[in-house]
């Protein structure tokens, strides 16, 4: 079982040619609105790549909070213990180029209310993994992944978006995800860039930050694969090859079927391959959870990863 804490969002999605200037305007040519936030969209793709999933969360008493949360029920996910609050369901702006390339502007809303207490009253006795992401309050995921060390919960935490973290909790957490953006920031928020350099190459920045919290990293690359740091070994992973359509939700899919890999005993190495295959389907559909792959789907492509 894993046990997703974090966003619940709906998303807006605009399709353009291009992606704006600041201060422009511009013209969409479609307009969708559909579930979403990096939460939902983990628990989703957790659910479909096979794996018992339960969210926690929290949801406005809007109609748009049943939008956020109609295709995790659909799927089999548990959302018992989303709660319903005052304040408007999480909403995402997302600008989708002709490329499928995009930018996100998320307003977190009842996400803001989202807490640990709600695990405290779900009980992580049946929880194997805790998967988290950074869209609810950090003080919340903090006591979160203190709760899972306690009950022994192996965590996996997505670090997007970005937000500089105490090094003591990083410790805490088994396997740290990030894009090639988020390992720059994490880098340069853990001292680990000095003299004029800004950055790290991947392979040295996730060799940085492992070595130092003691812990596995993955940085995904998008169009080149991924790249971890576990247990004293660099292991690179190329990427299925695709034409993209839209990359929202990319990274969320990866996420979820990496954590839904290790939830059925697959080893770190094949979780990656889950990932990156679940990454690259992701990407041939509009939207973020309309794209996820099944467990089925992913299996399928498993053998076309150039190795
Ligand atoms: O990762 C994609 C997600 O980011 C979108 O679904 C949006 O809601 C934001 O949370």
């Amino acid at each position: 079982m894993i046990t997703v804490f974090g966003s619940l969002n709906v998303d807006y999605v605009f399709q353009m040619d291009r992606l704006p200037q600041p201060g422009e305007t511009l013209l969409a040519s479609n307009l969708t609105v559909l579930p979403g936030g990096k939460g939902g969209n983990q628990a989703l793709a957790a659910a479909k790549a096979g794996a018992g999933v339960r969210m926690i969360g929290a949801v406005g008493k809007d109609g748009l909070g049943n939008i956020a949360l109609a295709g995790l029920s659909a799927n089999g996910v548990d959302t018992s213990h989303v709660t319903k609050l005052e304040q408007t369901t999480g909403t995402a702006a997302i600008n989708v180029d002709a490329d499928g390339e995009n930018s996100i502007v998320v307003f977190p809303g009842a996400n803001g209310g989202a807490s640990h207490l709600q695990l405290e009253g779900c009980g992580f006795a049946d929880t194997a993994i805790l998967l988290l992401q950074f869209e609810i309050p950090s003080a919340e995921i903090e006591k979160a992944i203190s709760l899972a060390k306690q009950s022994g919960t192996r965590v996996i935490w997505n670090l997007a978006p970005m937000q500089p973290v105490p090094l003591a909790v990083l410790k805490d957490v088994d396997c740290l995800l990030i894009n090639q953006g988020e390992l720059d920031a994490l880098c340069k928020s853990l001292g680990l860039v000095s003299g004029d350099r800004t950055n790290l190459s991947h392979k040295d920045g996730i060799r940085a930050v492992a070595e130092l919290t003691g812990q596995s990293v993955v940085v995904t690359l998008g169009a080149k694969g991924c790249a971890a740091f576990h247990q004293n070994r660099l292991i690179e992973v190329t990427a299925l090859p695709v034409t993209p359509i839209d990359t929202v939700g990319a990274g969320d899919a990866f996420a979820g079927a990496f954590a839904a890999a290790l939830d059925q005993n697959q080893t770190f190495e094949d979780a990656l391959n889950w990932g990156n295959v679940a990454g690259a389907l992701a990407c041939l559909q509009p939207g973020a959870q309309s794209s996820l792959p099944t467990h089925a789907q992913i299996v399928q492509r498993l053998p076309d990863l150039a190795l």
